[in-house]
């Protein structure tokens, strides 16, 4: 069965909470049966993936469920607006989750995983894993390269009058014999075929890399051609990260504080090559900040255009949110345009930019969610079924839920332990909670309800109003939670620009730029046609 990490959370210094309720790998009802099985897995297995705890418990601080049901109904209700931030960092965001919590051993042969391995395996790292498995050399992950073992392997679309088939704009699938087995990804994080925005990410990063091993010097020898372009795509991969994707959704002051200055909160004066663990208040809270960029439809590409490319299309074109539209391989037709999804002109490229009328922006970071996020596919969750309108398929109910079980930090209390640790931030009145600024409203919950609410307020909910009265960036704790802990994970892969202060981009125009446009504009050759090949 494929695991999800956060379906049980194993905390450093806490031991194993067990958390499972249905999630996104369908695992049993909370209880013990999980609680047994999740035991034996560790006995057998060693612990799960490493969360930590950056703030305190949040013990008798967690709203009852009515109040959860009706928050999570609050905030997705729909409504609201766009941001300034372009569609495609949404995704971006997304990949970057799976990457911090990829349980590598997942794709590892197990009988050889030294402890060492099963450590760093289990441990958020910015290194792309998710992209290269166990790397070339493993056994079970050598099913993700070409035969020269260096390339990743890229697949090809399936033709759709009057597009024909397309190389190397699918994920590689087809291992198997059933239709189902046929249309799963070979990749290693099923998670990046959740859907298609998602996917087609994962496949500019395939693309990213394969250029950069074609562009190496003759010099690099075969036998370190893998690791020396590994090595070049992952700290441009932080550098994008650092200077373009986090200044996007967090105040710039606090990133650049957190990275020029140090960290004040979280594993503070760690070693830094030692392995980093993941804050709950991250996972479970603060980089969920993507689930209210969502939007309800894009304008995808030339063949669903003007707000025909809808969410439910994006999970149903995929192979682990929905079934690929009963295909095996993606349809031509759906193929990203990833001119709608960034922007071009801040690359001064005048001739990949699409009119404003095409182009498609995130919506704005604040606490509400589009409508179709209250009732997610199973696919996307792992879970059952369940009837319409079901709190288990609500994701800001789900996220609400999952705090609750991990006994999460309220936002007060993470605005007060940060101010005890010397960040200098100002803490959200009542009034701005239940108030916010065209965000989530909160009348239809009781009066006691949003006394509970204002008192105690949960981290994800508080962070989204201290976004959306920021003018949709992460402010405050928000900001700094997002901060120290994408800052440790960097500071903690095997190829560190944190570590690594010398080093500077070469695949961006100077050697201080490296956005995500550059980064696609490398991966696809600056070539109009493999980035919008509908056109
Ligand atoms: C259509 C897009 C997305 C869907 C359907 C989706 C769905 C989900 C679901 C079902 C969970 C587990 C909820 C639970 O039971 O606790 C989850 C977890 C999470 N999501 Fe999303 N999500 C999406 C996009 C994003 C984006 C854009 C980000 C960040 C930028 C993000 C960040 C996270 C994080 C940090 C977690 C917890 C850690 C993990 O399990 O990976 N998600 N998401």
């Amino acid at each position: 069965m494929e695991k999800h990490a956060s379906e049980s959370y194993y905390i450093v210094d806490e031991g194993l909470l067990v958390v499972s309720a249905g999630g996104r790998n369908g695992g049993p009802p909370e209880g013990e049966i999980s609680r047994r099985r999740v035991e034996a897995d560790i006995a057998a297995d060693g612990p799960p993936f490493r969360f930590s705890r950056m703030g305190p418990r949040g013990i008798g601080r967690q709203l009852g469920d009515p109040n959860r049901k009706r928050l999570g109904n609050a905030m997705a209700a729909g409504g609201g607006g766009t941001g300034q931030i372009p569609a495609g960092f949404t995704y971006l965001g997304q990949f970057i989750d799976h990457d911090l919590t990829f349980d590598k051993t997942e794709v590892m042969l197990g009988a050889n995983i030294s402890p060492a391995a099963l450590l760093q395996g289990r441990s958020p790292e910015l290194d792309l894993d998710s992209l290269y498995g166990a790397g070339p050399l493993d056994p079970e992950s050598a099913k993700f390269y070409e035969a020269d073992g260096i390339h990743l392997k890229k697949g090809k679309t399936k033709a759709i009058d009057p597009f024909p088939a397309l190389e190397g704009h699918d994920h590689p699938r087809g291992a198997g014999t059933t239709q189902a087995q046929k249309r799963k990804a070979i990749i290693p994080d099923k998670r990046n075929d959740e859907n298609l925005a998602v996917a087609q990410t994962h496949l500019a990063f395939v693309r990213f890399h394969n250029r950069v091993v074609d562009t190496l010097p003759a010099s690099v020898p075969a036998s370190q051609r893998f690791d020396t372009a590994r090595e070049l795509v992952t700290k441009h991969y932080q550098w994008m990260i650092r200077t373009d994707y986090l200044p996007r959704i967090c105040a710039a002051g606090v990133v650049n504080n957190v990275f020029n200055q140090g960290r004040k909160a979280f594993e503070v004066g760690a070693t830094p090559t030692d392995v980093p663990t993941m804050p709950v208040e991250f996972s479970v809270a603060a980089f969920r900040l993507g689930h209210s960029m969502i939007r309800e439809a894009y304008n995808w590409n030339k063949a669903f255009d003007n707000g025909s490319g809808f969410l439910s299309y994006l999970f149903e074109f995929s192979a682990t949110g929905g079934n690929l539209g009963g295909e095996t391989r993606l349809l031509s037709n759906w193929v990203a345009d990833f001119r709608r999804l960034y922007n071009f002109g801040e690359a001064n490229k005048p001739n990949l930019v699409v009119p404003a009328a095409k182009f498609n922006k995130a919506m704005r970071i604040d606490t509400r969610l589009v409508d179709p996020l209250k009732n997610l596919p199973p696919g996307t969750f792992g879970g059952p079924t369940v009837p319409f309108n079901d709190p288990r398929a609500n994701l800001a109910f789900r996220n609400l839920t999952r705090a609750k079980m991990v006994k999460l930090a309220t936002g007060q209390q993470m605005a007060n332990f940060l101010k005890s640790k010397g960040v200098n931030l100002t803490k959200l009145t009542k009034t701005q909670i239940r108030d916010g600024n065209n965000g989530a409203k909160l009348d239809r919950l009781t009066a006691a309800q949003r006394a509970a609410l204002l008192k105690d307020t949960p981290l994800w909910f508080y962070i989204l109003r201290e976004a959306e009265l920021n003018g949709g960036k992460l402010k405050g704790v928000g900001a700094r939670i997002v901060a120290e802990t994408i800052h440790r994970a960097m500071e903690g892969s095997e190829h560190s620009i944190v570590r690594d202060t010398a080093f500077k981009p070469s695949f961006g125009p100077n050697n201080n730029t490296f956005r995500m446009v550059d980064l696609l504009l490398f991966a696809f050759e600056g070539k109009k046609s493999l980035l919008a090949p509908l056109g």
